[in-house]
């Protein structure tokens, strides 16, 4: 969950301001639209579970499905918290960074609601809860990156950033890639037929990783480079889905391949996340090319 010193700029207010923590001001103190859309995205999942338990949408076995809902926004969150470094730098778009230490809450806020409704579909019997974390490996898993989150969401504040030093924080908020690859785990691990989410989200997650590591081994990919970013992820998406069918159901290897060229039964992951790769080197192009002054 990554917060960034440069959220904190000289000329706005105290570092210790109040103002940069609301949910419409920037790193700067300073009114955001972009913050103020951000936040209301992000607290739409949680008004629309409310809605719906309020008016007893939630089917028959409304913890459960409450469960999964938010268990599916606490990744999407995450997802979305380390997608702002590389979109940052791949759309040269700095206005970013001023949203990420909010995702990152969110996600870390999200994470503990899923647990409160877990202990809530137990009866609140926290015995048990600790009980089942103990017996069931993807329950202590989900444990793990809840804790993991805990950590960074501690450490977000400026007052923390400014006490562990750029180097020592940057370090701990890397904790991250970690927690995404448990939190991922814990999602295939309590499915019980379709991996066509969780293979999803890894494909991005591989897109994330790939870019950070061109960026840190080769430099700025540029626009050739984030497409080659976008097929590999694509591809290696492809690759996953098919090892990991023919594995786990025994199917053969071909039938899982061919099954990406039929569109009979759907979109797999790979076309997805072959789609936003491409669609950031689209927006990366479109953000570079130099603008023309009108005289
Ligand atoms: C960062 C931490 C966590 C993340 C990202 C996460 C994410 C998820 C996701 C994505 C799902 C499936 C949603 C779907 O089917 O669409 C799920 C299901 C579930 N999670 Fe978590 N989870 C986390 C932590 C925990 C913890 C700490 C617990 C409880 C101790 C927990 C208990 C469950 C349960 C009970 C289910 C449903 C399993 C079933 O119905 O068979 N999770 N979680």
């Amino acid at each position: 969950m990554p917060t960034a010193t440069s959220t904190i700029r000289p000329g706005g207010p105290r570092r210790s301001s109040w103002r940069v923590y609301l949910p419409w001001t920037d790193g700067a103190g300073r009114f955001s639209f972009l913050v103020l859309v951000v936040f209301l995205a992000l607290l739409t999942p949680a008004a629309l579970l409310a809605l719906d338990a309020a008016t007893g949408q939630l089917g028959p076995r409304p913890w459960n499905l409450a469960i999964h809902r938010v268990g599916w926004w606490t990744v999407m969150f995450l997802m979305a918290s380390l997608a702002v470094t590389p979109l940052r730098r791949a759309l040269r778009w700095n206005g970013l960074i001023g949203v990420r230490r909010m995702i990152g809450v969110a996600a870390f806020t999200a994470a503990m609601l899923h647990l409160v409704l877990y202990a809530g579909e137990q009866a609140w019997d926290l015995l048990k809860v600790s009980s089942e974390i103990v017996l069931r490996i993807y329950l202590a898993i989900g444990l793990a990156a809840l804790l993991g989150l805990g950590a960074l969401a501690a450490t977000s504040t400026d007052g923390m950033v400014r006490r562990l030093g750029g180097k020592r924080w940057q370090l701990l908020h890397r904790l991250t890639y970690p927690i995404a690859v448990l939190a991922l785990v814990h999602f295939f691990m309590q499915i019980k037929a379709d991996i066509t989410q969780p293979i999803l989200f890894s494909g991005l997650l591989v897109w994330l990783m790939a870019y950070r590591l061109w960026r840190s081994r080769i430099g700025d990919p540029g626009i050739p480079g984030l497409v080659a970013l976008a097929v590999a992820a694509g591809v290696l998406t492809a690759l996953g889905e098919t090892v990991g069918i023919a594995w786990v159901y025994r199917a053969p290897a071909w039938s899982v391949v061919q099954a990406h060229f039929d569109t009979a039964i759907g979109i797999r992951p790979a076309w997805w996340v072959l789609a936003a790769g491409l669609a950031v080197a689209a927006a990366a192009a479109f953000r570079r090319q130099p603008r023309r002054v009108i005289a």
